[in-house]
């Protein structure tokens, strides 16, 4: 949970999550991104570890794309509309940039923006940098081959507890 401090221990309540308390800056930069949205795209271990968001998805009124190799049995009942997408990442970013329109497709967990950096298919990075060292656990860039990927800085934002990166994939 010391990740996740700095949602709730500022004095900016966010305008689409009222109970997220945050620094003005992280404020910004998070109701930006909410704004900004027009679909996510996640994989099925996120899905599962947040039981399926109990129906709600990540992001108010955004469809969910889990990329899986097998349908659920059961599905919580949605307020947003989810797609198991069962034929591959480049499949459900298609999906997901069909019903985004002119906003952005977001993803979640790993797998998934690991497989879109290598299919060429990611066009920006937005990390939230938490000082603090984990010794173990998933990578966010992992599996990536050897070339480097190069990176275009857009907008570094230093808040209070947290550090807001944002990258242009080159
Ligand atoms: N800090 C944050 O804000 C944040 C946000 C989100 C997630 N997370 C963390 O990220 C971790 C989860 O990420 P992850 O990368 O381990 O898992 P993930 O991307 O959520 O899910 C991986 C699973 O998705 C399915 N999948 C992925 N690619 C596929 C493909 N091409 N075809 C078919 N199925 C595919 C497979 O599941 P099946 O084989 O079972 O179908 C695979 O095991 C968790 O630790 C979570 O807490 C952190």
């Amino acid at each position: 949970m010391p990740l996740f401090d700095w949602y709730f221990t500022g004095d900016t309540p966010s305008r689409h999550y009222p109970r997220f308390r945050l620094s003005k800056q992280s404020a910004d930069v998070f109701d930006e991104l909410v704004d900004t949205g027009g679909a996510v795209v996640t994989g099925r271990r996120t899905y599962d570890i947040t039981n399926g968001w109990d129906g709600k998805g990540p992001a108010p009124g955004l469809p969910l794309f889990i990329v899986t190799h097998e349908v659920p049995e059961f599905v919580p009942p949605q307020e947003v509309p989810y797609t198991f997408v069962t034929d591959g990442v480049e499949s459900a970013i298609e999906q997901a940039k069909a019903a985004a329109g002119d906003k952005y497709v977001s993803l979640m967990g790993s797998a998934v923006p690991q497989q879109c950096l290598r299919a060429g298919l990611l066009d920006e990075i937005q990390v939230d940098v938490v000082p603090m060292l984990l010794g173990g656990g998933v990578r966010l860039f992992d599996h990536l081959g050897t070339a480097p990927i190069k990176l275009e800085t857009i907008r570094v934002v230093d808040a209070p507890g947290i550090t807001h990166l944002r990258y242009r994939v080159a």
